[in-house]
């Protein structure tokens, strides 16, 4: 099997009430431990590019990671490869013209009718061209405590919008915020970390069918975290969303869960505590085993207790 677009994985999943596994790539430790997890599992999974990550590794070699990741799993799983947050048409352009199933055109932080225009120029040119999109409506962004009720609520994707800006960009799938952010930090320590699900059962609402996208969904794993401690790291008031919402969302309209934080987390335990514990390793080969190997280990994780998405290719 080729790579594949998102459309059918969204399908199954929507009527299914899983979700899909979108994870941030960006070397081959990642693109394996990711990869042979889904594939123990059957699974199928979303690896996802940022434009930091094509800068960091170069865009042909992330293509061709993945496209090595689709031959060593003999073909066995789905696997889509999407341009996450794309900023503007030429880099979804550029993607979509060089072997990217999926692209994301993040227009969240332009004016509502910029969003729409730049979204539907996105989506008429990825049709075009077999390739589907994704669009963002809302502000993705760490929820202050101290803020008012009126300018939180004001953060959020607005469920008023979402059936208008949909119907005129003609995008596969919707980003959504409703209190996930990016990053390990994503609330202030004593307070409950929450996202807002009834903001998301509105927006079901108006979109019956229509698949949802969650960005900023590391739960940030405590044990992670105390390892990188543990080993020399700082890493102070860390906090993820709790995976319990995470399964509820993935029960309802929402298909694809992005995942970066919790993969960067996992690797840096492997790394550091090999590190510390064999000071005298400096073969990246046997440090990088651990790092992916804990990658490999969370993405199993995530699938079977988070996404639902076990056996499901
Ligand atoms: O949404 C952000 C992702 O975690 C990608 O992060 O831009 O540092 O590659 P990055
Ligand atoms: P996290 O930082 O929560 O892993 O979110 C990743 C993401 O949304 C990538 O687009
Ligand atoms: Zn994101």
């Amino acid at each position: 099997m080729p790579l594949v677009t998102t459309t059918e994985m969204f399908k199954k999943a929507y009527d299914g009430g899983y979700a899909i596994g979108a994870f941030n790539v960006n070397n081959m430790e990642i693109v394996q431990g990711i990869t042979e997890a889904a594939r123990e599992l059957h699974s199928p999974v979303i690896l996802q590019a940022s434009a930091g990550a094509r800068k960091y590794a170069q865009a042909a070699y992330l293509k061709h990671l993945v496209e090595a990741a689709v031959e060593a799993t003999n073909d066995e799983i789905p696997i889509a490869l999407h341009l996450d947050h794309g900023a503007d048409f030429d880099i979804c352009k550029d993607c979509i013209d060089n072997g990217f199933t999926s692209v994301m055109i993040d227009g969240s932080s332009r004016p509502y009718e910029e969003n729409i225009e730049v979204s539907k120029q996105v989506a008429d040119y990825a049709h075009e061209h077999g390739v589907v999109v994704e669009a963002e409506l809302g502000t993705l962004a760490g929820i202050e405590d101290d803020v008012n009720v009126a300018a939180e609520t004001a953060q959020y994707t607005d469920p008023d919008q979402v059936v208008d800006f949909v119907n005129r960009t003609g995008v596969d799938s919707l980003a959504i915020a409703i209190g996930t952010s990016h990053g390990a930090y994503k609330f202030k320590p004593g307070t409950q970390p929450h996202i807002r699900l009834d903001i998301l059962a509105d927006i079901v609402e108006k979109l019956p069918g229509f698949p949802i996208v969650l960005h900023g969904s590391s739960s940030v794993p405590q044990e992670h975290v105390k390892t990188i401690n543990e080993y020399g790291g700082a890493l102070q008031g860390a906090i993820g969303i709790p995976e319990d919402q995470l399964r509820e969302a993935a029960k309802s309209a929402v298909c694809k869960i992005n995942i970066d934080s919790d993969l960067r987390l996992a690797m840096t335990a492997g790394v550091r505590e090999h590190l510390t514990k064999y000071p005298s390793h400096f073969d990246p080969r046997q440090y990088l085993s651990d790092g992916r190997n804990n990658v490999k280990v969370l993405v199993r994780d995530k699938i079977i207790n988070v996404l639902g998405s076990e056996n499901k290719a």
